[in-house]
């Protein structure tokens, strides 16, 4: 595969795909702009090379049609803001108003294109569709890591159409650090999962689970694992019908040795938003009208050591309900420690950066991914078609 570097971009129209799919407020301000900051370098890379950069990226979901709601005119003034560079809209990702501009861009300008999916056909891989885009540009580069797991006109389709194409800096660090942690790892490599439900992330297990030497389990998916055992988990979210599943998973991993670390005491509640009980339980006393709602005191030490004994540290999914401060300690000591880890530790999906964010630790991490679905995708040893589509 060419890197963006083996590309003579001086004086071309570069159709670069972003994910700018970032969070709005109901005023249509933007209230995280981490996806635009880490796809600035790349396009700077560009400017400085001599490119033109037509940026096409997809916001929110609008099902084929215009919505105001997910305009890419939201995002100009953050755009202008942080590339220090003058931005020129088009209202069509495609047409006459798009390749005019495009042939007419200037020297130090960046054109945005309106929402790809304002048209219907670019989630569904349209040939015509990626003809279009194609049209407007002489090279490809693909930095969209967040949208890397969709196999849509603008990452698939259009990607067939240039003979002249790259991963952006950015999709190149993302698939790097992926490489640095999970396929060829410095060990022990510790992978700590939480989030609610087994079932959502059984696929990262069983594929981790011949990996990873250290795997620890928080959230309420911690539950299920006890449950299994025989446990009583209270009111506690648990998926009886895993248990077969989690307890083959759990003798695979002993033949493996590979230490399989779950909770042995919880904060406890009557519900996610309500208070915690004054006392935390060990894990074989959690009462029947409550449930486990975060990890407690002495988990977090266990966990803590763990942590401590790996030189490479992967880490998808809270604790335990950490938006409410009652059951947020498991999740911000699990944050603390990682962050001060001598292990390379890297962290993705959604809940857990934002965990990250409420305690301003992310500098003290080695990588943040910006895919939420494409990070997931990843550890569950798949791999991403927009990517590939570069080859
Ligand atoms: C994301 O936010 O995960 C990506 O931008 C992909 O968005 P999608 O799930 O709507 O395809």
């Amino acid at each position: 595969m060419k890197q963006i570097t083996d590309i003579n971009l001086k004086d071309k129209r570069v159709l670069v795909r972003a994910d700018f799919n970032v969070p709005l407020d109901d005023d249509l301000n933007i209230t995280n702009n981490n996806r635009i900051k880490s796809f600035i370098p790349t396009v700077k890379y560009i400017l400085e090379q001599g490119g033109k950069p037509i940026i096409v990226s997809h916001l929110g979901r609008p099902d084929g049609e215009f919505n105001e709601k997910y305009s890419l005119s939201s995002i100009i003034e953050e755009l202008e803001k942080l590339s220090e560079t003058k931005v020129i809209f088009s209202k069509d990702c495609i047409g006459d108003e798009a390749i005019s501009l495009s042939n007419n861009i200037q020297e130090n300008q960046i054109l945005l294109l309106e929402n790809l999916r304002f048209h219907k056909e670019e989630k569904a891989n349209d040939e015509n569709f990626s003809k279009e885009l194609a049209k407007l540009a002489d090279v490809y580069i693909n930095d969209a890591f967040g949208t890397a797991h969709r196999s849509h006109a603008s990452m698939v389709g259009v990607a067939k159409l240039f003979s002249e194409k790259a991963p952006g800096l950015l999709m190149q660090k993302e698939i790097d650090y992926y490489n640095k942690a999970l396929v060829a790892p410095k060990r022990p490599l510790c992978v700590v999962l939480g989030g609610a439900k087994v079932s959502t992330k059984l696929p990262i297990l069983l594929n981790l689970a011949e990996k990873a030497d250290i795997i620890i389990i928080g959230g309420a998916m911690a539950n299920t694992f006890l449950s299994a055992q025989g446990i009583q988990v209270g009111r506690s979210l648990h998926e009886p019908d895993l248990h077969p599943q989690v307890l083959e998973l759990m003798g695979n991993l002993a033949r493996r040795n590979c230490k399989l670390y779950i909770p042995v005491d919880f904060k406890v509640g009557k519900s996610v938003s309500g208070e915690a009980s004054s006392n935390s339980v060990t894990a074989q006393d959690i009462p029947a009208d409550l449930m486990a709602l975060d990890i407690g005191p002495a988990t977090s030490l266990l966990y803590e050591a763990a942590i401590k004994s790996a030189e490479t540290i992967v880490w998808n999914g809270p604790m335990g309900a950490f938006e409410n401060p009652e059951f947020s300690d498991g999740t911000d000591n699990l944050t603390t420690v990682i962050s001060n880890s001598h292990g390379l530790s890297i962290v993705g999906g959604g809940d857990t950066v934002a965990a990250v964010e409420v305690l301003e630790l992310q500098h003290k991490f080695d990588f943040i991914s910006t895919g939420g679905g494409a990070f997931l995708s990843l550890l569950e040893g798949h791999s991403l078609p927009g990517f590939d589509a570069l080859e």
